[in-house]
């Protein structure tokens, strides 16, 4: 795991802005993994803001797939993931409808929907890379405590606490979805790079459990510990329950320029 503590958002939104860009310019096609949350939100405000502005690169044959999608809102429902990325990223970079998948969460395919959308991942030959939040309690996607760590993309019943929190963009807390669909630990084990995106002190504890703690299902994102490439950036709120904050600074000031992330 590469860990990069910087000292602000503004930084992580930056750095991370770059990371993408550079992977696209770098491959016209590449497949990207996109989250939804508050923590990439600075990111895709920044991408957007260089696409602009002219200065980003062209998406016009990267494909995107989301990590996850609540169950049970009517098709078009605002806050439906699917929605979401469209409104904060993709409709705005130009990558189009027909290139944007996720989870189908239609009520009479929810058997097989996992299964159609590893397929689905498979055929567009897999994620380059994947945008990751984290959750307060350590989930990842949407597995939630006690997911196993080599899950694929299935149905998951989110805990209280996950619904308590995202009940932020819903009129009430009983229209928050209990149920959804999520790409497993496994499936996201299966991208390329994993670029987790960390900010603010409500996430200190749980990133310090998911880089510094034992691995196991009692916190999801433990699971990056498993993966070759994975590069956390965090604001110095975020970082501040490392222990070895100050190893991982000094590792990244001393990264030779030709490495990148
Ligand atoms: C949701 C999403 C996750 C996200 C998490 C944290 O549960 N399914 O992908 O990482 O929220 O969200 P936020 O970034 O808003 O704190």
């Amino acid at each position: 795991m590469e860990i990069v503590p910087l000292a602000t958002s503004r930084a992580v939104a930056e750095l991370a802005a770059d990371t993408i860009e550079s992977l696209v310019r770098s491959r016209a096609g590449s497949v990207l993994g996109l989250a939804t949350g508050s923590s990439p939100l600075p990111t895709y405000r920044e991408l957007s803001r260089r696409h602009a502005a002219g200065t980003g690169p062209s998406y016009a044959e990267v494909r995107a797939f989301l990590l996850d999608e609540y169950v049970g809102l009517p098709p078009g429902h605002p806050q439906s993931y699917r929605v979401t990325i469209a409104r904060q990223l993709t409709d705005r970079i130009g990558i189009t409808g027909d290139r944007l998948t996720g989870p189908d969460p239609d009520p009479d395919g929810l058997p097989d929907a996992g299964e159609r959308y590893e397929s689905a991942l498979a055929a567009a030959g897999g994620v380059d890379l994947q945008v990751l939040g984290i959750g307060a309690d350590g989930h990842l996607a949407f597995n939630e405590p006690g997911s196993s760590l080599s899950s694929h993309t299935r149905l998951k019943t989110l805990t209280d606490q996950t619904r308590a929190d995202n009940a932020r963009f819903f009129a009430s807390p009983a229209e928050v979805p209990r149920h959804v669909l999520t790409q497993g630990l496994g499936t996201i084990l299966r991208s390329r790079h994993l670029l987790l995106i960390a900010t603010g002190a409500g996430k200190a504890a749980a990133i310090a459990a998911a880089l510094e703690g034992p691995l196991g299902a009692s916190c999801p994102a433990s699971v990056l510990q498993l993966h070759r490439h994975t590069t956390v950036l965090l604001d110095a709120a975020a970082a501040a329950g490392l222990e070895r904050a100050g190893h991982y600074r000094e590792v990244y000031d001393a990264k030779p320029d030709w490495q990148g992330l």
